[in-house]
């Protein structure tokens, strides 16, 4: 992964720059006082990790431990499984383990304030005073107070390890990637990204259909992803994509461009689309699948990509209900905001915090009745915050109804959040209901993201952002996954 995940607005960059030796040091070295906690810029603890006890070793005096603590097999596992676990283990993608007790309990007053913290675990999604949520979500990784309070309890008494022989049932983890999928479909050739400009590059894969098939899962690997900054994977319905391709297997295309209906988006942090019970994503006899990959350089020299790749699951029947992924926002009913200057428009001045763009999108009047079923916020750098709801003018359902708010954005965790509901009763949305989408963006060095791209750059000040595809530029988008009947 890219580097430590940030998450919120407020929090300088230092954090970024940590290194995770660092981090497992000021874990092992935090024992039970509370001075030697790690600090939010972490790894500056100057407590001497080597000649510490970890906390897991009886040693750390147990006088200082409350026997009511915590354990690990009768409280603290089943929370750390569950939410944690689907990335931190062997082989996820996470680099370290938190799956059993001699990985996590030496590091329990990091897994605490990282917790406490709000950067871990990656859900920005969340029921705000704006915004209350009619329906759960799938597979939500949020903690609860009781759990968040029992972490830091267990990490306080240095990580007391409980009995194995009474242990509490361990639940589990949601399963993140898809790690045996019917189909690996990969780039051909390699291509090598350098200079300073952002590349946008079309790979044409041929999943040699012979009839129409519906697709459960599809999962995007990026093969290098310090420079893949977003894929977004679209049926080719004639296949005529295969003739455009260079001989490194590429053509050139644009970061927007969508030659058909758009089935897979990935950015930093996405997990697989995965449309709900009862619904696929339609592939017809013939197709291709095309690959929009949006190539960042990294600043220092040529970085190679010679593995991006999707992954599918494939249904064996038609289902009743054809998923599919929508992109609305990027300006589409963009009304006046701070800082227009003459007309509206779409303008992050330079220093600008707490800068919002909104936008007001009539769903067509021709779009039937949809379902649905997850829905994503997607921003570039400045972004900390994004809001999506609907006023409905002709579909069932609340007149108002808040479909998504991320007060806690980050670049690093982008992904779509499902509705734990069916397809029944999953919000509705047709032609004439209006969609309002918000964002907040902070333009100033206050926000890691922003300083970390203006130095890939060579910028040390804030620039003013328009709407675009670069990654010095912004987005205001939302990612919609919706369903319709199949005789659609
Ligand atoms: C969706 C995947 C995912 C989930 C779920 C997740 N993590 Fe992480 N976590 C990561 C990744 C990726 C990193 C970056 C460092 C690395 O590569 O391991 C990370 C970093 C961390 C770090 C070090 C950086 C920091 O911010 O302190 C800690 C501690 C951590 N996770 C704890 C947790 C805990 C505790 C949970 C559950 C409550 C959790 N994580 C859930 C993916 C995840």
């Amino acid at each position: 992964m890219a580097g430590i995940p940030r998450i919120g607005s407020a929090r300088p960059g230092a954090q970024r720059s940590l290194a995770l030796a660092a981090l497992i040091s000021a874990g092992l070295s935090s024992g039970c006082q509370d001075d030697a906690r790690p600090e939010q810029d972490g790894g500056t603890t100057t407590s001497d990790a080597a000649t510490t006890t970890t906390g897991a070793d009886e040693s750390t005096g147990p006088e200082m431990v409350d026997p009511n603590a915590p354990t690990w097999y009768q409280d603290i596992a089943p929370t750390v499984v569950a939410k944690c676990g689907g990335c931190h283990r062997e082989g996820g993608i996470a680099t370290f383990s938190l799956a059993d007790y001699e990985a996590a309990a030496p590091l329990a007053p990091i897994v605490a304030a990282s917790v406490e913290e709000g950067r871990m675990p990656p859900f920005a999604a969340d029921d705000t005073d704006e915004c209350q949520m009619n329906h759960g979500w799938k597979d939500d990784l949020r903690l609860s107070d009781e759990e968040k309070q029992a972490l830091r309890a267990w990490a306080d008494a240095a990580a007391p390890e409980g009995d194995p022989a009474t242990a509490a049932p361990i639940p589990e983890a949601p399963q993140v990637q898809l790690t045996t999928a019917d189909l690996h479909l990969e780039m051909e050739g390699s291509v090598a990204i350098g200079g300073i400009f952002d590349e946008f590059l079309c790979f044409s894969l041929d999943p040699q259909l012979t009839e129409d098939r519906y697709l459960s899962a599809l999962q995007v690997v990026p093969g290098n992803d310090r420079i893949v900054h977003h894929v977004l994977v679209y049926v080719d319905e004639t296949g005529g994509s295969a003739d455009l391709a260079g001989p490194d297997g590429s053509f050139e295309c644009d970061g927007g461009d969508l030659q058909g209906q758009l089935i897979g988006a990935w950015a930093p942090g996405a997990l697989p689309a995965r449309p709900p019970e009862g619904s696929g994503m339609l592939v017809p006899a013939g197709a291709r699948l095309v690959m929009n990959v949006h190539y960042h350089p990294t600043g220092g020299g040529d970085e190679i990509d010679d593995a991006t790749a999707i992954d599918i699951d494939w249904l064996d029947e038609v289902p009743a209900w054809r998923a599919e992924l929508a992109l609305v926002g990027n300006g589409d009913g963009l009304v006046a905001g701070p800082n227009d200057q003459g007309g509206i428009e779409f303008r992050i001045p330079a220093n600008a915090s707490g800068h919002t763009e909104t936008m007001l999108y009539t769903i067509p009047n021709d779009i039937p009745e949809l379902r649905l079923w997850g829905i994503g916020a997607h921003m570039h750098y400045v972004g900390v915050d994004m809001f999506i709801g609907v006023q409905r003018q002709t579909s069932p359902g609340p007149s108002q109804e808040c479909l998504l708010h991320t007060p806690t954005y980050s670049f690093e965790w982008q992904r779509l959040y499902s509705y734990d509901v069916s397809l029944d009763d999953a919000p509705r949305l047709q032609g004439g209901d209006q969609l309002y989408m918000r964002c907040i963006y902070e333009n100033t060095l206050n926000n890691p993201g922003v300083a970390e791209a203006l130095g890939q750059q060579g910028l040390d000040e804030p620039i003013d952002v328009y709407l675009g595809e670069e990654t010095l530029d912004e987005m205001c988008l939302g990612i919609y996954g919706i369903a319709v009947p199949s005789i659609f």
